[in-house]
């Protein structure tokens, strides 16, 4: 069984083309960039559009197969923007049906998770969801993901654009503001419970920076803030869990300073860190392809006309079992 799988929930279109076995056959993206660094939806599922027959093109030549030899159609079918979302939604549906292929609607968080858990031969983890528009700690436990905690307000990946395009950084500013250095200056540290809040913290970055503080003492004050509430939420679920592995997955778990952080923490709990190449920790077909196959094993196909995108879709609203990796 081989799966092509469309990725459409932000700003990146991405197509990838996965085996049975979980070989990454093709891994093709085209992300969407702004003058400014900001997205607006229109805009974002025009690129996709103008890019999708040539990224879909480009896997099946990197794969080296013909859209016959598919035997899954995956794609992204929330959370995320809906126009965007629409796009992958109407490719996913066109080639399904024309080139009479199962179809079947993926769990973007779901896909990260999975494709992460695969890759890193990590069975049971904790999996710290980090991007730009998600923050999520998820684990399985009864018959689903559950999430333990996550962000009540921004995702910590577009905290740090938030913040970035301030100081006037190029998007992404993420990997900018990772490899710079500083001093400390008090920030706010928002954990609730399991839960966490990074605008409060982009603000009085931001108030600080205008009243003539120093711009990387602040930056590198934010980084150290928000990566520590990401990792303080993390350690508590290994301990209410009693799990062993710590799995990073989504674009920021590219940062060096916060996979430091998060062996630290490991190394100190007994516990093992489990990471990904970041080009399948961001956002990406390849893990839609995945975790179509599974979803195909698991539940079968959608029917195309029962395939409506799903913008506020949880990892939590699905019943899923924990596969063997
Ligand atoms: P989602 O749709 O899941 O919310 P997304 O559209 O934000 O995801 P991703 O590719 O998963 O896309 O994540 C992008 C984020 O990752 C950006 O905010 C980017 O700045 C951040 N990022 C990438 N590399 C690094 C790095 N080295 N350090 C910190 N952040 C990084
Ligand atoms: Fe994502």
């Amino acid at each position: 069984m081989i799966a092509l799988g469309i990725e459409s929930t932000a700003h990146t279109f991405g197509v990838g083309i996965v085996d049975e076995e979980g070989n990454i056959l093709a891994n093709v993206y085209d992300t969407y960039r702004s003058e400014t660094g900001g997205m607006r939806p229109f805009d974002v599922a025009e690129h996709h559009s103008k890019v999708a027959v040539e990224v879909i093109r480009e896997a099946l030549r990197e794969a080296g197969v013909t859209l016959d030899e598919i035997s899954v159609i995956g794609f992204s079918r929330g959370p995320g923007i809906g126009q965007p979302l629409q796009i992958g939604a109407v490719v996913a549906r066109s080639l399904a049906i024309t080139a009479k292929k199962p179809l079947v609607g993926v769990n973007h968080p779901l896909a990260h998770v999975e494709i992460g858990r695969k890759v890193a031969k990590s069975y049971d983890p904790v999996a710290l969801y980090v991007s730009g528009g998600n923050t999520q700690v998820i684990t399985h436990s009864g018959d689903r993901y559950v999430v333990l905690g996550e962000t009540l307000d921004i995702g910590i990946g577009n905290a740090q654009e938030k913040l970035g395009r301030e100081v006037g950084l190029p998007f992404p500013a993420g990997p900018h503001l990772d490899r710079i250095r500083g001093s400390w200056v008090p920030l706010p540290y928002v954990v609730k419970g399991m839960d966490l809040s990074f605008s409060g913290l982009v603000t009085e970055a931001v108030r600080r920076i205008k009243k003539g503080e120093g711009v990387e003492d602040v930056l590198w004050s934010f980084m150290e803030v928000a990566f520590s509430m990401l990792i303080e939420v993390a350690e508590r679920a290994l301990a209410m869990t009693d799990k062993k592995e710590l799995l990073l997955v989504g674009g920021v778990a590219a940062s060096p300073r916060l996979k430091e952080k998060a062996e630290i923490m490991c190394r100190e709990r007994g516990a093992t860190l489990k990471t990904v190449p970041p080009k399948l920790a961001r956002d990406n077909g390849a893990m839609i392809a995945w975790t179509s196959i599974l979803a195909y094993k698991v539940f079968g196909a959608d029917r195309p006309e029962r395939t409506h995108v799903l913008p506020d879709w949880r990892i939590d609203d699905i019943r899923w079992p924990l596969l063997e990796v």
